[in-house]
């Protein structure tokens, strides 16, 4: 059988708690959704109702023939209350990691995706300093529980993401980030209604997705560098990591200093505090272009788009890794790529191509451990609600069916054979 990429390759999906359990009520950012001029379109409400039918899910992803899945465990469910643990909650991620383990599923967990308990917003989020004692704190709870069952951590999502939102802003109708409230498309004061629904004020109001200023980054980082100290206290052999949204960043003639800027600050300022992780999760959509004049919007030439807009373009995955691996030694994971679209065999071509450009990686020596498509399952896109669909598999959320689409049976015929080849 034709084989190209490693032996033990991770081949999953990704997905988030917050986007796919249902009624994570203790989150900040349900709070968010439910303040009045909330940007997010929708409720997340149940979800896809994963955090019930994690074990169908499961077996199902297995049966496609995928060897891996990336999740992640909820903080607000795990610690409701300051220094407040529930032992049902890990429970329930004591069982999803046995789904796992029944069906040969090499779990990858991440310990914080985007949402914050509540309470957190009263102690000042994340612009609090202790925040990152606390993070820790609830990481060396949960390994000292279930520490031995995860072999792979990814302490924060998108450490960079808030960086990332910041930068774009200007081009993009999303959340917005730190310090940029009442834009034109939102009701003024959301964010202050927001903070009464975490039993605070606005000038304690302070989410993951805000933390982007000189402040509140530093804080971040030693989030992830104090959690891995307590994973690895524990779990010496567990591999740690964190994951970077990191777009393959280009120029045309007179805008290299433009993409060399972006770059420092998508990756290169993260450079310290991943040294002495045992990976870097590598997470890639689409490619940025820089001109003379900044950015240049490429959706508006592209000869195709995605369901977000943007410029299709899978061979931004093997860039963006290219660029981290002429700087970094250390082993890279494909903790998300992904594609929202309506149509499935767009998604196809997409992860075809994005393979093939990362089986160039590997060929050229890249230490890669895994791919995680994003997303396993159509679910929650944080602002733009039910809307866009990133999943390999599609959810009825009137009556929760699953319908497997053909790019699932593609991922996994993949993973099946170890190689693209022939198959794309
Ligand atoms: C996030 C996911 C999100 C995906 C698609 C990533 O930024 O980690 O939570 O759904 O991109 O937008």
């Amino acid at each position: 059988m034709p084989q190209s990429y490693p032996e033990n390759f991770l081949w999953g999906t990704a997905t988030s708690a917050h986007q796919v359990e249902g009624n994570n009520i203790n989150a900040d950012l349900w709070a968010e959704e439910h303040a009045e001029g909330s940007p997010y379109r929708d409720y997340s409400g149940d979800a896809i109702n994963h955090y019930q039918l994690y074990r169908e899910d499961i077996l199902l992803l297995a049966g496609l023939g995928l060897n891996s899945y990336r999740f992640s465990i909820e903080w607000a469910r795990i610690e409701p209350e300051p220094g407040i643990y529930s032992s049902a909650e890990i429970g329930h991620y004591r069982d999803v990691l046995q789904a796992c383990k029944e069906n040969g599923i090499t779990p990858v967990v991440t310990m914080h995706h985007f949402t914050s308990p509540r309470w957190l917003m009263r102690f000042g989020g994340w612009k609090n300093p202790q925040t990152a004692d606390r993070f820790a704190q609830y990481c060396e709870t949960v390994f000292s529980e279930l520490g031995q069952d995860i072999p792979y951590v990814v302490t924060m999502n998108e450490a960079n993401l808030p960086v990332l939102l910041k930068e774009l802003f200007v081009n993009l109708d999303f959340m917005p980030p730190v310090g940029i409230d009442g834009a034109a498309w939102t009701a003024p004061g959301w964010r202050e209604a927001a903070a009464l629904r975490c039993g605070t004020t606005i000038d304690k109001y302070f989410t993951f997705h805000m933390a982007s200023d000189e402040q509140s980054l530093p804080i971040v980082m030693d989030a992830h560098k104090k959690a891995r100290t307590a994973i690895k206290a524990l779990q010496p052999a567990a591999k740690v990591g964190l994951s970077l949204a990191l777009p393959d960043v280009q120029s045309v003639a007179g805008g290299e200093a433009y993409a060399a800027g972006k770059w420092y600050d998508y990756f290169g300022q993260y450079k310290d505090a991943i040294a002495g992780d045992d990976f870097l999760g590598v997470q890639n959509y689409a490619r940025e272009v820089y001109g003379p004049q900044g950015l240049i919007q490429t959706a508006d030439t592209a000869e195709e788009i995605t369901g977000m807009g943007t410029e299709f373009y899978p061979e931004a995955l093997a860039g963006s890794i290219r660029r981290v691996a002429s700087e970094l030694t250390l082993p890279i994971m494909v903790t998300e790529h992904g594609i929202a679209t309506e149509d499935d065999s767009q998604r196809i071509r997409f992860i075809s191509r994005g393979l093939q450009g990362l089986e160039g990686c590997i060929a050229d020596g890249i230490p890669v451990l895994g791919y995680m498509y994003w997303s396993a399952f159509d679910n929650f896109e944080w602002t733009f609600g039910y809307g866009p669909h990133f999943g390999v598999i599609a959810v009825n959320r009137d009556t929760q069916e699953r319908h497997v689409k053909e790019s699932a049976h593609l991922l996994g015929a993949i993973a099946r054979r170890n190689t693209v080849r022939a198959l794309s």
